[in-house]
């Protein structure tokens, strides 16, 4: 009886903290692939952010039955699943702030994210085509990946409908900084609220280029190279441990959610919030690097200030230079097969 009162009460709490705080703004935040490993736990968290006015939820299969299901839960906000309709994606679209795209395939152990690309490829074109045209202002969160390619693709189409707003388009690379976090805070015995380890390059294996020296932490010798190797290839240990059902989902829902509050946070007057995230970014464009994930300042209107990457070690500049090779290829992969198949 006493387990069941005081979770009661943390519920309670949790309940009263959402109904309390009221949204500056009205903020319609949509999710294509709601359905899915990932999009029914990202609704679920953007159900419970009070920042959030409308929660519209869309998939091929199953938008409304969890749009149902997750309009039971007593917060505020309204939620609508669409039919999966060109309508149905057209209204779910229409008057949004934030559309989150976690549509698409994930991966079997032994594949890489760009073994996706064939697949997630046109999902994310066809998705981005209807954004252009029912919310071409709303911030564009993509999680589908490869997302070191689906961000270029969705930029090709956003800029063949002359609507492209490179301030608005994010790659959601939070569970990179959310895992090296994590991963320090074990190594260290800190508390992982209090790490924000910075990540910058792009999201896939050694584009990933975690910047430990910034927070102070010095590893040595195989435990640096072990550190490095679990946040580059974070995603394959979960690959792995699903044996076949998936990848991260959770954890993932958790980092695009936190994206996602903090574009709201930034969008309702908050100073200074800064997220790393992959965006259309100046920093390496001499370099034929177009697009570069580095903390970025987020504002009313989007991107507001992108910061280099700051100081480094030896090392890490070692690690930037490989990042920076890969990822331009998988850049203009993108940008090559948008042109191709508009
Ligand atoms: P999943 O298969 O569980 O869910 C995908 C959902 O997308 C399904 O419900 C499916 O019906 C839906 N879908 C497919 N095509 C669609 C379309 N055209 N329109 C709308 N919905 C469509 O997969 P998941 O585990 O949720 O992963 C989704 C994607 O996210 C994968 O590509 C995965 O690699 C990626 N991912 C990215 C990150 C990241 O850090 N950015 C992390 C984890 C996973
Ligand atoms: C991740 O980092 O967990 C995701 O990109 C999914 C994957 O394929 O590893």
């Amino acid at each position: 009886f006493a387990a069941r009162q005081a979770t009661q009460s943390v519920f309670g709490a949790v309940q009263r903290r959402a109904f309390s705080q009221t949204a500056a703004n009205a903020s319609k935040v949509a999710v294509l692939g709601a359905a899915g490993g990932i999009g029914q736990p990202l609704s679920l968290l953007l159900k419970l952010n009070p920042r959030v006015s409308e929660l519209a939820l869309y998939d091929i299969k199953g938008g409304p039955g969890v749009a149902a299901d997750i309009s039971h839960i007593n917060t505020k906000s309204t939620v609508k699943g669409y039919e999966a309709t060109p309508e149905g994606v057209r209204e779910c679209l229409k008057g949004a702030e934030i559309v989150l795209i976690p549509a698409g395939v994930p991966r079997k152990p032994g594949m890489t994210r760009d073994d996706l690309f064939n697949t997630n490829a046109s999902i994310v074109r066809d998705l981005a085509k209807a954004a252009a045209d029912a919310c071409p202002d709303a911030n564009m969160l993509i999680i589908s990946n490869p997302v070191n390619s689906t961000v270029p693709i969705t930029a090709e189409v956003f800029k063949s409908k002359g609507v492209y707003n490179p301030k608005k388009l994010f790659g959601v690379t939070t569970l990179d900084v959310v895992r090296a976090s994590r991963f320090i805070s074990q190594l260290k015995s800190t508390d992982p609220a209090n790490e924000n380890i910075t990540v910058v390059g792009g999201h896939s294996g050694a584009t990933i280029v975690p910047l430990l020296s910034q927070s102070g932490y010095e590893l040595q010798g195989a435990q640096l190279d072990e550190y490095i190797k679990r946040v580059q290839f974070g995603g394959d240990e979960v690959v792995q441990a699903k044996g076949g059902a998936g990848s991260a989902t959770l954890s993932m829902a958790m980092a695009g959610a936190r994206f996602a509050e903090s574009l709201l946070k930034a969008a309702q007057g908050q100073k200074s919030v800064v997220e790393p995230t992959f965006v259309d970014s100046p920093l390496y464009k001499d370099q034929g690097v177009t697009y570069f994930a580095s903390p970025v300042t987020l504002g009313p209107n989007g991107v507001e200030e992108i910061h280099p990457v700051g100081k480094m070690t030896e090392f890490e500049q070692g690690l930037l230079e490989v990042c920076l090779k890969d990822l331009k290829g998988n850049i203009e992969k993108g940008e090559k097969w948008a042109k191709e198949n508009p």
